[in-house]
């Protein structure tokens, strides 16, 4: 691996995205197309460099200081792309040539095409697929089995572009061999840009060995250019990312509706109902109910979660959790084990401790909760006075009544119990009553007459 070195062509704008974001920058189930394409190349190089181009500033800045970067101010071609890269290049070793639009590329290909070249000590290797229609592409022209070249769509004869076995842009040279070879290249073709296939034919003519690996499955060499191809490789990943997990013990009631992040992991015997959409670093353990129609964002889920039709960004749920439905948990909150958090309630920045219930349409705010407390409907955290966000503490077995607001900062304690209604603005101690709302009065038959008056009008 030390002398493996890969270059990602990446200079490209992408015309065919219409698009204001760089091409390899759009993202295919919660990753950059370049970012797969570096994922996948990390498992066997052991130094990236990436092309940049149009707007290079945004592509180095999302990729980050994992790769190499290089700049090729003006794109006249692979050929020309390849040419950027060479002062960074070892002098001898091998060098991956990968274009950074190919997010279906796996480490296992990589893998595969670097055995076919090391078996058969050759100058270059080429990545190839059969495809139902080649059309666009760079076509591999053989003769009597043997590579001959690589010919342009635009370049080939009508006799070439009925070659179905194609160039997939993915390529192995030997250092030293394809040093020389782009130092031959010129921008003599239909495109007039300088051709990094070109560096095939100049081996050939010099008699070194070229060799192909054959994709199995063509799909996997998909390029994304435009949204169709984009909605595509989203397909195929996301098929792939739901069998590996499903192989692995997760039930899935409709796959077709399941849409799970790259990285993201599941424990067995958990189920995912339809509609769920569990992106980024989210982590769920074993035997969870997730769904249906519930959304869960970089968050750490334990076992024998229940989580419905709800929605949940960076918080952590530990075992026997139930949420939803319709719920909201925004950053930093934390739900320790057994905590009910039912419908219409919004948990923002709070830890809520072991058991305690939170059932129904409640706003909890920057509040440190107890052990089994139970917070009525209606309950109000009124944590922010319009400048400032201010801490509520509420104890363990505290009973906090329907319709109270709870002004902070403020403090209820251990076994405390707030009567319904209440607006509490200080401190209620220890396993006292506070009741702070007005008192009733009931006058003895005047309701007759403000009905009256109603049916009147
Ligand atoms: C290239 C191959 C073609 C192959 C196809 C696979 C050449 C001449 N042709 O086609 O045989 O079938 O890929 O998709 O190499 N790029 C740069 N700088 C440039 C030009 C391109 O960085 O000056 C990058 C693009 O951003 C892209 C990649 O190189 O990621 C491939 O470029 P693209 O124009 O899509 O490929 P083709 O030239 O059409
Ligand atoms: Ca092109």
């Amino acid at each position: 691996m030390t002398n493996r070195v890969a270059v990602v062509l990446a200079a490209g704008e992408g015309k065919r995205m219409q698009s204001s974001l760089p091409k390899v920058l759009h993202s295919v189930c919660g990753k950059t197309l370049l970012g797969h394409v570096v994922s996948a190349v990390n498992a066997v190089c052991s130094q990236i460099i990436v092309v940049i181009g149009h707007k290079g500033d945004e592509v180095k800045k999302a990729c980050g200081e994992q790769v190499h970067y290089v700049r090729q101010a003006q794109q006249l071609g692979t050929g020309h792309a390849v040419q950027q890269a060479e002062p960074l290049l070892p002098a001898s070793g091998t060098v991956f040539v990968l274009c950074g639009d190919t997010p279906l590329l796996t480490a296992e290909t990589l893998q595969h095409l670097l055995a076919a070249h090391q078996e058969a000590q050759a100058a270059a290797t080429i990545l190839t697929a059969k495809v139902p229609e080649p059309f666009g592409y760079g076509r591999i022209v053989r003769d009597g089995g043997r590579v001959v070249k690589i010919v342009e769509e635009k370049d080939a004869t009508a006799e070439e572009r009925k070659i179905s076995e194609i160039n997939t842009g993915t390529y192995i040279f030997d250092a030293q061999l394809l040093r020389e070879a782009l130092g031959k290249l010129h921008t003599n073709n239909a495109q007039g840009e300088y051709y990094l296939t070109d560096c095939i034919e100049e081996l050939i003519r010099k008699d070194k060995v070229v060799t192909t690996y054959l994709l199995p499955d063509y799909r996997l060499a998909l390029g994304v250019n435009d949204r169709l191809q984009l909605a595509e490789a989203q397909a195929i990943m996301q098929k792939h990312i739901n069998e590996k997990l499903m192989a692995a013990g997760v039930t899935m009631i409709d796959p077709q509706t399941a849409y799970i992040d790259a990285d993201v992991k599941i424990g067995r015997d958990t189920v995912i109902m339809p509609n769920t959409v569990l992106r980024g670093a989210t982590q769920i353990g074993e035997q969870c109910i997730i769904g249906p129609n519930s959304e869960l964002i970089d968050c750490q889920v334990g076992n024998e979660v229940v989580f419905r039709h709800s929605v949940a960004v960076k918080a952590s749920l530990a075992d026997k959790v139930t949420v939803g439905p319709f719920a909201h948990l925004r950053p930093e909150t934390v739900l320790h084990s057994g905590v009910k958090v039912g419908d219409f309630v919004e948990i923002k920045k709070s830890d809520v401790g072991e058991n305690t219930k939170i059932a129904h349409l409640a706003y909890v705010g920057d509040a440190q909760i107890g052990r089994k407390a139970n917070l009525g409907a209606g309950t109000i955290i009124v944590n922010y006075d319009g400048r400032k966000k201010h801490l509520t503490i509420i104890g363990d077995e505290a009973f906090v009544g329907c319709s109270s607001n709870l002004v902070a900062p403020v403090t209820i304690g251990d076994g405390a119990f707030v009567a319904a209604g209440s607006t509490i603005t200080k401190d209620v101690p220890a396993g006292a009553l506070s009741l702070a709302r007005a008192y009733q009065v009931n006058k003895e038959g005047r309701a007759a007459r403000l009905l009256k008056k109603k049916t009147d009008e």
